[in-house]
């Protein structure tokens, strides 16, 4: 799956200084999940610093959605704990509904409401689950809309988009809820080439602002450009862990070696 993007003519591109600080913002400690008899996730250990952007790969099937959508409890693990943001994900609602606020989620195909405006999708979270007042919202709204860069889309329907802006206005409306932790999930790979660079511009500036990132992609130069770790799972194991260039440049697993060599 070799990446055409125009990062790819810029892989010098300057390597993001880490925004990591020393304080835990998501600690999982030997999760297991299965699906029926499937064991999707095996004995996960992951912490991860606040302001630190983490790229997860791996093959197709290897659990990259499923551990991120645990940390958001879209998914239930069964063994093992989650803690984010000092609060352990369990059965208890009160702590879902708490987590789901400080961590947005983007996902491979925007999932936005078709019948809503741009404008309406983004002021739905912030007016319905942080209460905020209607003008405020709409303000909160426009601000990120100007800062994924189509202030322009406000007034029009998703379905009058194109890949590229639905999926800067899925970001943005995560943005416009004030998270504390971003999640991506592929945010690139139902995009014609052509849209993928400025999501993935709008992904860079957001990093730059120091948020906690998890991004599952493949978009290697983009991992190249902000991550602090690239994460390695295969067949619901984290097989490997490494700073970039390390990881790109001196992968240690066989496993980890053959996925590279297919995808670069
Ligand atoms: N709801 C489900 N019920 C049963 N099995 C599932 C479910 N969701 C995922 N799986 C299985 O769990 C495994 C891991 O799925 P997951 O979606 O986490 O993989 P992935 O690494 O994200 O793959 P891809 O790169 O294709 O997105 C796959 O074998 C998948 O078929
Ligand atoms: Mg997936």
């Amino acid at each position: 799956m070799k990446s055409n993007t125009p990062m790819d003519n810029n892989a010098a591109e300057e390597k993001l200084v880490s925004a990591a600080s020393s304080e835990v913002i998501i600690n999982i400690e030997k999760v297991n999940k299965w699906y029926d008899d499937f064991h999707v996730l095996k004995d996960i250990d992951l912490v991860v610093k606040k302001g630190e952007r983490i790229v997860v790969c791996g093959p197709s099937g290897s659990g990259k959605s499923t551990l991120i959508r645990c940390i958001n409890n879209l998914e239930e693990h069964q063994e093992g704990s989650i803690v984010v943001d000092g609060i352990t994900l369990n059965k208890n609602l009160k702590n879902i509904d708490h987590i789901r606020t400080e961590v947005g989620m983007v996902f491979q195909n925007f999932n936005l409401f078709p019948h809503l405006s741009i404008l309406d999708n983004l002021m739905l979270g912030p007016i319905w689950v942080r209460k905020m007042p209607k003008a405020e919202a709409r303000a909160t709204a426009l601000e990120y809309l100007e800062r994924v860069k189509i202030p322009e889309q406000a007034d029009k329907f998703p379905g009058q988009l194109s890949g590229g802006q639905q999926q800067r206005v899925a970001i943005a409306r995560s943005l416009c809820m004030n998270p504390k932790i971003m999640l991506f999930d592929e945010p690139t790979s139902a995009l014609d080439p052509e849209m993928i660079k400025e999501v993935l511009d709008v992904m860079v500036e957001l990093a730059e602002t120091g948020m906690t990132m998890i991004v599952v992609t493949h978009e290697m130069n983009f991992a190249k450009t902000i991550a602090d770790r690239v994460i390695f799972m295969d067949e619901g194991d984290i097989v490997e862990e490494n700073e970039p260039l390390q990881f790109f440049n001196n992968p240690q697993h066989d496993r980890t070696k053959l996925f590279l060599s297919q995808i670069l």
